[in-house]
């Protein structure tokens, strides 16, 4: 989006605010489609980078499926419209009661480990399933959302595969998908094709004769620094499918393919605005202070993530380099270090781009800041598809829950 036009949504919805541009979603989501041609692709978005439903239903009208995690992932798309089938529940460390419930609803279950298999086979006898392997490939841009190897907790080991047949046998299971998920921001595209490969290994006929998919998980990785390449996903689309038809060859079936992007799907269409409020020259260290902080955007705090920032309102300011920190009290709540940009003075609008994912659905309300309101903008108009509660309305809502 142009720089006034933020500045523009800034001064109508104050600020901190968060902005989506929803052609850029869309474009996304649909171009994933031109880059990997295999003809049965399917793209469940992964609804944990970014819940917002005004997001979800710009998603749904474009005939997205859905990841969930949560029997709330699972309650909210359904009352949107999404129809079961269209969502697939990866159980994480679920409890019976959260398995009774998210059964209820019709959602087909992709497990991960021999304990909850024997024990959905045990409530669920004669049931469809999937199956997560843990694809044994370490991959992701920071070591918290590396899923694959020994250390994690995703995912069944694929030495463990005669186990899992054991206990499909025992409950007359059908597994009708395997599924992977490596890691998110992969940059290094053969660690993708090497997890396909790996699975693909264990996806024999004679292991699994009855499946319908198999899903490769998220990870698409998109540039967040300007100095990152872009990663070329049309040559990536025909290595997959080339790895997956010569697969199909041999299982004797066009399978579907999937995948479940989050980050690549909704990164790019969003914008953290924040305003300058205080400013500091410690000895020659030059402080910035907000009017936003971690709880609202808290990658660059838990992963050390890096989200370009650039001033609004004096583009053309003579660059110096300033620390960008945030409105909480820890000496961590800083959205940038020693950051080049044009002087930055008090009242400026900054940006945080690349705000679409994991950065919204992340936030809390530590140190009892409301959550900034949300604004779509889509097709050349704004929508506010969340407001931002006050501080009346948030104390309110705490002294309702804690009574
Ligand atoms: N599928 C599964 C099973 C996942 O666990 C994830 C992400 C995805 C799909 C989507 O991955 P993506 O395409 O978005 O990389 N909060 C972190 C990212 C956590 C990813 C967790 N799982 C961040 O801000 O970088």
């Amino acid at each position: 989006m142009k720089q006034e036009q933020l500045v523009e949504l800034a001064k109508e919805y104050g600020t901190p605010l968060y902005i989506y541009d929803g052609n850029i979603i869309l474009q996304r989501y649909k171009e994933l489609f031109n880059f990997i041609k295999w003809p049965k692709l399917e793209i469940f978005y992964a609804m944990k980078a970014n819940y917002n439903i005004g997001i979800l239903r710009l998603l749904k009208d474009a005939d997205a499926k859905v990841d969930i995690v949560s029997p709330a992932e699972a309650i909210l798309c359904l009352e949107i419209g999404f129809s079961p089938e269209n969502l697939l529940f990866t159980a994480n460390n679920i409890t019976e009661k959260e398995m009774h419930e998210v059964h209820k609803l019709g959602l087909l279950f992709n497990i991960g480990s021999l304990s909850r298999l024997e024990k959905y086979g045990k409530a669920f006898p004669g049931s469809k399933v999937c199956i997560r392997f843990n694809p044994d490939v370490v991959a992701g841009s920071h070591v918290n959302i590396q899923t694959g190897g020994n250390i994690t907790k995703f995912g069944i080991l694929m030495q463990d595969v005669q186990e899992v047949k054991k206990i499909i046998q025992s409950y007359n299971l059908t597994v009708v998908g395997l599924h992977e998920h490596t890691g998110s921001g992969i940059a290094e595209t053969e660690k993708v094709y090497q997890s396909m490969t790996n699975l693909l290994s264990i996806a024999k006929a004679e292991n699994f004769p009855d499946l319908e998919f198999i899903d490769f998980g998220g990870g698409l990785k998109v540039p967040y620094h300007p100095d990152e390449r872009r990663i070329d996903y049309l040559k990536f689309g025909e290595i997959i499918s080339e790895i997956f038809s010569d697969f199909c060859k041999n299982y004797g079936k066009k399978l579907v393919l999937r995948f479940e992007p989050g980050k690549y799907i909704v990164t790019e269409s969003g914008y953290l605005i924040v305003q300058v409020n205080t400013f500091k020259n410690n000895r020659g260290r030059l402080i910035v202070g907000t009017n936003s902080g971690f709880p609202q955007l808290i990658r660059p705090s838990f992963y050390n993530a890096y989200h370009h920032i650039a001033n609004l309102t004096n583009p053309d300011g003579e660059m110096q380099k300033y620390d960008i920190c945030g409105n909480i009290c820890e000496t961590g709540d800083v959205f940038a270090s020693q950051r080049d940009l044009p002087e930055v003075r008090i009242g400026d609008y900054l940006v945080l781009e690349n705000a679409g994912a994991y950065c919204y659905s992340m936030g809390g309300i530590y140190n009892l800041r409301a959550m900034p309101s949300e604004v779509l903008f889509y097709k050349g108009k704004a929508h506010l598809i969340r407001k931002q509660l006050t501080n009346e309305e948030l104390v309110k809502q705490i002294l309702q829950d804690s009574s």
